[in-house]
């Protein structure tokens, strides 16, 4: 399957494609995720997007495209993927549909998590994240077994840049600005389908599972 996870900053995108991917065999593809490899390993492409990033802005369309395009043709992605963090402005919305329409592996949904903004803010404070493995877990809803370690590998837990309470806010504009657009966009391509993402991880999962008709048991 080929699917988009749509929604705000902190809505569960990264928590339920993983789990998704997962249930589905496909790899999950986190724009986010990769970025902040390439910002950990130093690279051309870290060191020009890690300013913007911390900030909450967006990398500029023509970079993310690039950078999806080369994912995307790997063999790891020919049977599907969980796109996560991508598309997040209409410009990149098109060149995804054009990609896809070239490789003949067009979307089969785009689920767009819905969760308001006072659960956000308390999403985002409280989310702490693997140094290692990239783990996430929450302060209050998703603690770790041991304070400040990560339950999967040890690894100390630290709090992302973009967390911080100036970021988060601007995350927010921007998200409200360029990438909410994008749900009339899939909308009228009769590709959305909308779930409540403020239920509990696994109540969000059931739901997207039967929105996209698998076993949410498999
Ligand atoms: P990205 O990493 O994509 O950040 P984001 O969209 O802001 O999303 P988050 O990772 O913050 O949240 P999430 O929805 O994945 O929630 P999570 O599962 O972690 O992008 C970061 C930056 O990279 C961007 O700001 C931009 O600069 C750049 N970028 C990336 N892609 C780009 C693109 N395409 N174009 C341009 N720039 C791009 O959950 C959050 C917390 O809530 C966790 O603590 C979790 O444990 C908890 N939680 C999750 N689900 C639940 C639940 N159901 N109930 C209770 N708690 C929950």
């Amino acid at each position: 399957m080929r699917i988009v996870l749509l929604g705000p900053p902190g809505a569960g995108k990264g928590t339920q494609a993983k789990m998704l991917a997962e249930k589905l065999n496909v790899p999950h593809i986190s724009t986010g995720e990769m970025l902040r490899d390439a910002v950990a390993a130093q690279s051309d492409l870290g060191k020009r997007v890690k300013e913007i990033m911390d900030r909450g802005e967006l990398v500029p369309d023509d970079v993310m495209v690039e950078v999806v395009k080369e994912r995307l043709s790997q063999p790891d992605a020919k049977d599907g993927f969980i796109l996560d963090g991508f598309p997040r402005t209409v410009a990149q919305a098109e060149a995804l549909e054009k990609m896809l329409a070239q490789m003949k592996r067009p979307l089969d949904a785009v689920v767009e998590l819905d969760v308001g903004e006072d659960e956000i803010i308390r999403r985002l404070s409280g989310r702490w994240v693997c140094s290692s493995c990239g783990a996430n877990f929450h302060t209050v809803t998703r603690p770790p077994i041991e304070a400040g370690k990560c339950d999967y590998c040890g690894s100390p837990l630290i709090q992302r840049d973009d967390d911080k309470p100036e970021a988060i806010s601007r995350r927010l504009q921007v998200y409200r600005a360029q990438t909410q657009p994008l749900i009339d966009y899939y909308r009228e391509r009769r590709l959305l389908r909308t779930v409540n993402g403020r239920q509990g991880v696994e109540k969000t999962l059931e739901a997207i599972s039967e929105v996209l008709g698998i076993d949410a048991r498999s």
